[in-house]
């Protein structure tokens, strides 16, 4: 991939996490999630690739724009699988709440897991610990391996879990241990590149959510040298029918950081919508001045670039305002 591809694809992440903070507490978890996902697909129509969505807004039944197996881009760049989340925390910008993001995953074509929409178990560090744990651990285990890795006590490690009843008897067996909890409502993207990143003050992220984002969250974690392991859960025949036609042969087996991620060149971009773990969020500065902060890296060159940029709606004609 052309290095040129990481800016063009944060582009991407800003225009729609434009479109979707228009939508911040206003009760609507639809639009907001339409107006990322249509200001995404129109953007990446100027980027120079060839990319297919390996993860996206679901099958082509069931989603009109950024479906599994869309080609997107002008076809004249590299061959790429792209993963997107549009609007990651749909609940949370209808709520107001903190921690929304636009989010892309970028890849060399063939290297993402074709994640389905189903629940995964998860686990991710930063690069201290990297290497050094593993998803069947008891989590005992798991908090005393990274607190040494860390070099910390283990009553100042911090955990990240996201809030669900699934996650009770996890989150008693953390504080039983010693450690913080930090929990969170949605958005476990943030939360689990946030082990990655040391000035989070996360050490370790634990516990079920969407594969989808899993995948997605593991490009970063990738670029960031920390490391992940997953699972997929699925819960019907149906879904343990998908994971094996996917090419997963045990659909319960251990996925490591590189059957999650199997190339060395990913890009990851995240656009705030609100302010969470890793970014601020979209402001609106007043007239017609919206500030964004987004984030993005890649594998190859382990870069981490942060950026912030101030957008003039007059010159936004294709933003839809609310
Ligand atoms: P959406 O943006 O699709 O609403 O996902 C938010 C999220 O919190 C994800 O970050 C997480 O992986 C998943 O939902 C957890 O699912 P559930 O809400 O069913 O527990």
């Amino acid at each position: 991939m052309e290095r040129e591809l990481a800016l063009e694809i944060v582009r991407v992440t800003e225009a729609a996490a434009l479109a979707s903070a228009q939508w911040m507490g206003r009760g609507k978890k639809n639009e907001a999630d339409d107006a990322a996902t249509t200001a995404m697909r129109k953007m990446f129509d100027s980027v120079n690739m060839d990319g297919i969505v390996v993860i996206g807004e679901g099958e082509l039944d069931e989603a009109p724009m950024l479906y599994i197996g869309e080609r997107l881009g002008t076809k004249m760049g590299p061959k790429v699988d792209i993963a997107v989340d549009p609007l990651e925390g749909t609940n949370i910008v209808a709520k107001g709440h903190n921690n929304a993001m636009a989010v892309i995953a970028v890849a060399d074509k063939g290297t993402l897991l074709h994640a389905p929409d189903m629940y995964m178990q998860k686990i991710a560090v930063g690069k201290n610990a990297a290497g050094k744990i593993n998803l069947d651990d008891p989590i005992e285990k798991t908090i005393e391996i990274v607190a040494e890795a860390n070099n910390k006590r283990i009553q100042d490690l911090t955990v990240i879990i996201q809030e669900r009843d699934r996650h009770d008897d996890l989150i008693e067996r953390v504080r039983l241990k010693g450690a913080r909890v930090k929990l969170f409502g949605d958005g476990d993207v943030g939360a689990s590149i946030a082990t990655a990143l040391p000035h989070t003050g996360v050490d370790l992220f634990v516990g079920t959510g969407g594969a989808p984002e899993g995948v997605i969250s593991a490009a970063a974690i990738k670029a960031l040298g920390g490391d992940m392991q997953a699972r997929l859960v699925p819960q019907t025949l149906e879904e343990e029918e998908r994971c094996i036609a996917m090419g997963l042969k045990d659909p319960r087996q251990l996925l490591m950081l590189t059957d999650l991620v199997s190339g060395d060149d990913a890009i990851f971009a995240a656009t705030g919508v609100s302010s969470g773990e890793l970014l601020d969020g979209v402001r609106f500065l007043g007239g017609d001045l919206v500030e964004t902060h987004s984030i993005v890296m890649r594998s190859k060159t382990k870069t981490v670039r942060y950026i912030t940029a101030h957008h003039h709606l007059e010159h936004k004609p294709h933003l839809v305002m609310v």
